[in-house]
């Protein structure tokens, strides 16, 4: 759902005060310590932030407590997994049961089996397989799809996220978007060094919603594309929708040209609706991937799709992990996925992402401010633009720095959305309790007045 909004010219408050920086002192000397011994003071890159760095304390349900004490309404969600909120006991009380029997066996339970019924009752696969991670997932059902076709060759799309193996670090999140060359031949970008050239050659980017180039790029290599990945939205560019017949359209080119279509479902599974995107858009592929929302916060993961497709499982295509189905994150998956069958969670996520959108839209359209709303209300982004571009590049154009400077002004002030505009933000169950939806909406009024005040003041 996008909504767009007509410039209005009514001027921002006047003489906002600055929000002071949070008190950081733990945290401080918690980055020195840390970066002594973790890259960047940190294990992930992604959460590198320099000074800025945070050490979490806790979390429950929409809210999260950084080591100096300091209460933030949580936007983050942990990049998406927490589905229905912090510590949240129905799921962590069965995660506990499960525990005191042993995690360890890399032999199979009856809860992964629980699993995979799951998974193929809420979604169109038939079968599926756990993983510990979506990077792990998107990995193995590239092989799956390389496996089952036949060819070697893949095609992702420009900004799209799909984790860290090398196959899938190729024309992802550069801040130029120039470096991504011509939008009809598309440079293939890899992300940072490591990644053999060998590999960034089987793998094709083009631009989002661009099927022209896709059209070509099929007319070319066609008789080597194993499969199309695609992220059904742009979910590393605040949800950049898909337009109108692109998936369809997808679909339709994968089956002329005898390639598999998978989704990419690590962000939007189990939160756009039961059945994932797939669902929300009426498009079905060959493959998905599934990861974060499935666990709300567990290390739960899984690849699934078609009976034909995966049954080049176990005989001709590699797939293993001694923590692949693990107890911990099978107890949680099983408990999850039978809350969001089971339960309205997905209803209330949504209408509290709409309750959100309607007063950020309220607040911004008084500013005169020109912006949209990308994504879907349980995974949104705001972006201040004209129009929602259409693909990653076109992110570039909207104005991101007045974002930033409101995300910062938001953190100040006890609201964590991610601090990268291209993050989008995440609204679990537990963000309808209370006055969390008030609070939100203020705190951003406040930010947003400063960013502009201070856009004003400097410009
Ligand atoms: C769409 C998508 N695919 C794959 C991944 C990788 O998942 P993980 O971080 O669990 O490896 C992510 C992570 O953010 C993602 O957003």
């Amino acid at each position: 759902m996008a909504i767009q909004n007509p410039a209005r010219t009514e001027k921002p408050a006047a003489s906002v005060v600055r929000a002071p920086d949070l008190p950081r002192p733990r945290q401080a000397e918690t980055y020195r310590r840390a970066t002594r011994v973790l890259p960047g003071g940190a294990n992930s890159n992604f959460r590198a932030w320099g000074e800025r760095t945070i050490y979490v304390d806790r979390g429950r349900g929409g809210r999260v407590w950084d080591l100096d004490g300091n209460e933030f309404i949580d936007l983050r969600m942990g990049y998406g997994p927490v589905i229905l909120g912090h510590a949240d006991s129905r799921v962590d009380d069965a995660v506990n049961e499960r525990m005191r029997r042993g995690v360890s066996f890399s032999l199979t339970s009856e809860d992964e089996i629980r699993v995979a019924e799951l998974i193929t009752e809420l979604t169109f696969c038939d079968m599926a397989r756990m993983t510990v991670s979506g990077t792990e997932a998107t990995m193995h059902a590239l092989r799956v799809a390389r496996g089952f076709t036949g060819r070697d060759k893949i095609v992702k799309f420009e900004g799209q996220y799909h984790g860290v193996h090398d196959y899938a670090l190729i024309s992802v999140l550069p801040n130029d978007v120039s470096a991504l060359g011509d939008r009809e031949n598309p440079v293939r970008l890899a992300w940072g060094r490591g990644i053999p050239r060998a590999i960034t050659e089987t793998v094709i980017p083009v631009p989002y919603n661009d099927l022209v180039t896709l059209r070509h790029v099929f007319e070319r290599d066609g008789d080597d594309i194993a499969a199309v990945l695609i992220e059904p939205v742009l979910g590393n560019a605040q949800g950049i929708l898909p337009a109108p017949g692109f998936l369809q359209s997808v679909r339709e080119m994968t089956r002329e040209f005898g390639a598999l279509l998978i989704f990419d479902e690590v962000k939007t599974g189990f939160r756009f609706a039961k059945g994932g995107a797939a669902e929300h858009f009426g498009v079905t592929p060959d493959l998905a991937t599934y990861a974060k929302a499935m666990g709300n916060g567990y290390p739960a993961a899984a690849f699934g799709g078609r009976r034909d497709v995966m049954s080049v499982l176990p005989a001709n295509v590699s797939h293993g992990g001694t923590y692949a189905g693990n107890r911990v994150a099978a107890a949680a998956a099983v408990a999850t996925l039978t809350i969001l069958r089971d339960t309205p969670a997905l209803e209330t996520i949504r209408r509290t992402g709409e309750a959100v959108q309607r007063g950020l839209d309220e607040v911004i359209s008084r500013r005169g401010v020109p912006h949209v709303f990308t994504g879907h209300p349980a995974m949104f982004g705001v972006m201040f633009a004209e129009a929602m571009p259409t693909d990653y590049r076109g992110w570039a154009g909207t104005d991101h720095e007045l974002y930033d400077a409101v995300a910062d002004g938001m953190m100040r002030r006890g609201a964590m959305p991610e601090p990268d505009s291209r993050e989008p933000w995440f609204i679990c169950e537990a963000h309808a309790a209370d006055d969390t939806v008030d609070r939100v909406v203020g705190i951003f009024e406040a930010a947003l007045d400063e960013a502009l005040e201070e856009r004003a003041r400097t410009s």
